[in-house]
């Protein structure tokens, strides 16, 4: 844990200096998410997607979470989130972190949940671990085509995103596994389809469930197009070795944060 808080004390400390958000280029130009209020009527609809309450709650996501604590601290990520966000005139937050399996998945599905539930925060929440998508199934949703169908062209962006029924969320999934996932991350249709997002009516926070960094380029490939990153840690799980093998991948994002997943514990509880 300590090489990411050096990381971030570092990033932190250049941003002082030079009096600038770290943002990566070409961010400033583009819109961005709003606190302000929007209309019923200006708001796209998309195709609604049955989720299943029992995956839900095999998951663990928040919506069926009756842990007072773990909402509060999921509360406490949004705001923390949200105001960093809007400060900066960001809108894509990518979740990753050193290793597999630390809770990168559910915390992004977890925090957009909580993000959503803010009258004024718009939200996209996009399967972006194209090796090993897994948000549809954890979120027990029903739906045809996916993300990476729109990436080899089967289907269009409307086709894609998707309505669970938790009102300013909306949700990207991804059906099929692709070995080839950088040259996706990088190809000119994903390309349209973040651009597509970020044009999309009420702007929105787009989260995006990344694989980890360590397993893949994909995380490094795709780091450019996003605005912010935050990591995810497993007490027990995240070893110090991987956690120094990562120190110069982590130096190239922009990282807003670390939560700390306590997934083996009885009482676990994410922080930020
Ligand atoms: N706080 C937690 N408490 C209990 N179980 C958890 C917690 N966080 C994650 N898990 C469980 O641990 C497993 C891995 O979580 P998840 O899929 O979110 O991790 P991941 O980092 O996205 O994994 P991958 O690297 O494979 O994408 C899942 O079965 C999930 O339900
Ligand atoms: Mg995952």
């Amino acid at each position: 844990m300590s090489l990411i808080e050096e990381v971030m004390r570092r990033q932190a400390h250049e941003r002082a200096a030079t009096g600038v958000a770290a943002s990566p280029a070409g961010a400033a130009a583009r819109g961005r998410p709003t606190l302000t209020p929007v209309p019923e009527a200006a708001v796209q609809q998309y195709r609604p997607a049955p989720v299943d309450p029992d995956a839900l709650e095999r998951s663990r996501v928040l919506l069926r979470v009756q842990d007072v604590a773990v909402s509060r601290a999921y509360k406490i990520l949004r705001t923390r989130v949200l105001h960093r966000m809007t400060e900066n005139n960001w809108s894509t937050l990518g979740i990753t972190g050193t290793g597999a399996g630390e809770g990168k998945t559910l915390t992004a599905i977890n925090l957009a949940i909580a993000l959503a539930q803010d009258p004024n925060a718009w939200v996209f929440l996009v399967d972006l671990d194209l090796q090993r998508p897994q948000l549809g199934a954890y979120l027990g949703m029903s739906y045809e085509y996916g993300l990476t169908d729109f990436l080899t062209g089967q289907a269009e962006l409307e086709q894609i995103v998707y309505d669970i029924g938790i009102k300013r969320l909306a949700v990207v999934p991804n059906a099929s596994p692709v070995e080839t996932s950088s040259e996706h991350l990088l190809s000119a249709r994903m390309a349209d389809f973040i651009n597509a997002l970020e044009a999309q009516t009420p702007r929105r926070i787009v989260i995006l469930d990344m694989p980890p960094i360590m397993v893949s380029d994909d995380v490094l490939a795709f780091a450019p197009r996003v605005d912010s990153f935050l990591l995810v840690a497993s007490q027990g799980l995240t070893a110090r070795r991987t956690l120094a093998n990562a120190k110069e991948v982590l130096a190239e994002l922009n990282v807003l944060g670390v939560v700390l997943n306590r997934s083996t514990e009885r009482n676990d509880s994410p922080y930020y």
